[in-house]
């Protein structure tokens, strides 16, 4: 496993304001042979579980990454994702996702109503159209026409949430309900892709989308460097690109928990220190080193590697 562009990684000005040029164009040798997943928070666990059986049938980091996704986006309990997922101020359960994969192609569709799997439509978006994005109606119709059945997303738990909500009309703060699931993975050939999907932020403005159908800011997948995803408050996450940005760091020779982390300390400084919300940062390098780091409270993230699959935690930056 590139053990000697790691040794020089962390021998070289890892963590600090490493020059680009010093590193740019230089390839780092790939992890072969030793597949791993890395998941947003404690619903990563199955979607790991899911996403390993893909890896293990000898199939690409793609297929894994949404296999993955689809796990919480079917699960009712998981109120943040998919089916289930908490509403926006008008009832209305509105899903964002994305993918990207090995080859920088991408698909995306947001502000999608009543299709429960909005990672696989923005999979087909990807392989099946020469666009990159669908959102609303749009994305909806051509779900349809793929052969997406259409559901009723709202169970009666979140409906229950909602009218509560509703009743009371308090002001949410912004780190309440933000548990998108990002999956990220390197297969046995050393090949990244990674898949993202929320229902976004409870009770948002309808006709809100967040990061999570950004390229670039909820996911970014370079497959010579490393890929990196996020949860968290989209609104910051997109106004600093993000995954794009941590996936540059590492170009630049930042370690991948470094780079999370200073993708973090722009968002810190932009609020004078003290941001009142959270955003997460989960990476992998090319050589099959991971990283994470969060603004503040805790995130944890799940790791499934060697056949081992466990729920990793991570202290906030502030
Ligand atoms: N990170 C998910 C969202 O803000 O919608």
């Amino acid at each position: 496993m590139g053990m000697k562009r790691r040794d020089f990684l962390k021998t070289s000005a890892v963590g600090l304001a490493a020059p680009s040029a010093l590193f740019s164009g230089v390839t780092i040798e790939p992890n072969m042979n030793d597949p791993l997943i890395l998941s947003t928070w404690e619903h990563g666990l199955p979607a790991n579980d899911a996403a390993w059986a893909v890896l293990q049938k000898g199939r690409s980091a793609m297929d894994a990454a949404e296999a993955g996704a689809r796990v919480p986006e079917a699960d009712p309990k998981s109120t943040s994702v998919g089916f289930g997922g908490l509403p926006d101020e008008l009832g209305n359960v509105t899903l964002d996702a994305c993918v990207m994969d090995s080859t920088g192609n991408a698909g995306s569709v947001a502000f999608l109503q009543n299709i429960k799997h909005p990672v696989s439509v923005a999979r087909k978006v990807m392989e099946d159209t020469k666009h990159v994005m669908l959102v609303g109606e749009g994305a909806r119709q051509f779900a349809l026409a793929q052969g997406f059945e259409e559901m009723n997303l709202l169970t009666d738990e979140s409906k229950a949430a909602w009218e509560k909500w509703k009743k009371k009309r308090r002001e949410m703060t912004p780190h309440e309900t933000h548990d998108t699931i990002s999956v990220l993975v390197q297969d046995k050939k050393g090949d990244l892709a990674g898949a993202c999907t929320t229902s976004g932020w409870a009770y948002k403005l309808h006709g809100r989308v967040g990061d999570s159908p950004i390229i670039g800011a909820g996911l970014f997948v370079d497959n010579e460097i490393g890929c990196a995803a996020a949860t968290g408050l989209g609104e910051e996450v997109i106004k600093t690109t993000g995954s794009f940005l941590v996936v540059e760091l590492m170009r630049q020779g930042y370690e991948p928990t470094a780079a999370c982390e200073e993708a973090l300390n722009r968002v810190i400084k932009k609020h004078k220190g003290n941001p009142d919300f959270q955003i997460a940062y989960i990476a992998i390098r090319k050589d099959g080193e991971i990283g994470s780091a969060c603004i503040k409270w805790t995130f944890e993230y799940a790791l499934a590697r060697d056949g081992v699959n466990k729920l990793y935690k991570v202290k906030g930056m502030i």
